[in-house]
């Protein structure tokens, strides 16, 4: 598909907006990414990149529209059957897409995750499915990926961009939305590091917990 086209679909599907997700009514809805984050991933995304999400919806498409290899993990079987309704008819071809449907938490263990060029953590947002999913995830990313965290007004998601904005191996890319942060892996990272290596739970931390740990970050307080 050309970069034209890709862009006139995006349009179309800013201008649809499928309701894919049901409200706690039952009722149709759209609990989807903004724009802004839509758009963004449509800018940095080339035919043929690894990409994932926890959740699912119009970022599904977007990654599907440039040829993405994408994972999407949802525990909603009903909202794939949406999306592909909404493809099928318009030509977007969700060939490379696997929908994985299941509690990302169960999930990912057995998912077979690795080169992910791009990722966006959008699924459950209750503690601790953001950590969970960004655990898994990040250690299924190339160094230079990209990680997207969507929904920052939640505390656990903003407890998330808080620890990575201060976590090194991770830069601080972008913040697409009041809501949504985005980040750049910059070094293969030690997920199973201490507590002491971590310069954002370290200060989080009480003094006399700090103080009974050594640690390199202590000289900066
Ligand atoms: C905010 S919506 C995702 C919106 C989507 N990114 C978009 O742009 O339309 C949250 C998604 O997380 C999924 N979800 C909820 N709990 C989940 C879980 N435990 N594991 C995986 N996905 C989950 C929901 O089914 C839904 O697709």
């Amino acid at each position: 598909m050309c970069a034209d086209g890709v862009a006139g679909r995006l349009a179309e599907l800013l201008a649809d907006r499928p309701t894919l997700h049901l409200g706690a009514d039952g009722a149709p809805v759209s609990f989807a990414v903004s724009d802004r984050v839509l758009h963004f991933i449509d800018q940095h995304l080339t035919p043929g990149t690894t990409t994932a999400e926890t959740g699912a919806g119009l970022s599904t498409i977007v990654f599907a529209m440039h040829g993405a290899h994408h994972t999407a993990i949802t525990n909603k079987q009903d909202e794939t059957e949406r999306i592909e309704a909404y493809c099928a008819p318009r030509g977007i071809d969700l060939s490379d897409v696997t929908f994985i449907v299941g509690d990302s938490a169960d999930v990912f263990p057995n998912a077979g995750l690795s080169g992910l060029q791009m990722v966006l953590i959008d699924g459950r947002h209750a503690f601790p499915s953001p950590f969970l999913d960004w655990y898994y995830l990040s250690r299924a990313m190339v160094v230079g990926g990209l990680l997207i965290v969507d929904d920052t007004q939640l505390w656990t998601a903003r407890a998330l961009r808080d620890f990575l904005l201060e976590q090194p191996g991770w830069q601080h890319e972008a913040e697409l939305s009041p809501q949504s942060s985005c980040f750049r892996l910059t070094a293969r990272i030690d997920h199973l590091a201490e507590w002491t290596s971590q310069p954002y739970v370290f200060r989080q931390s009480s003094r006399q917990a700090r103080a009974s740990r050594p640690s390199r970050h202590r000289s900066r307080r």
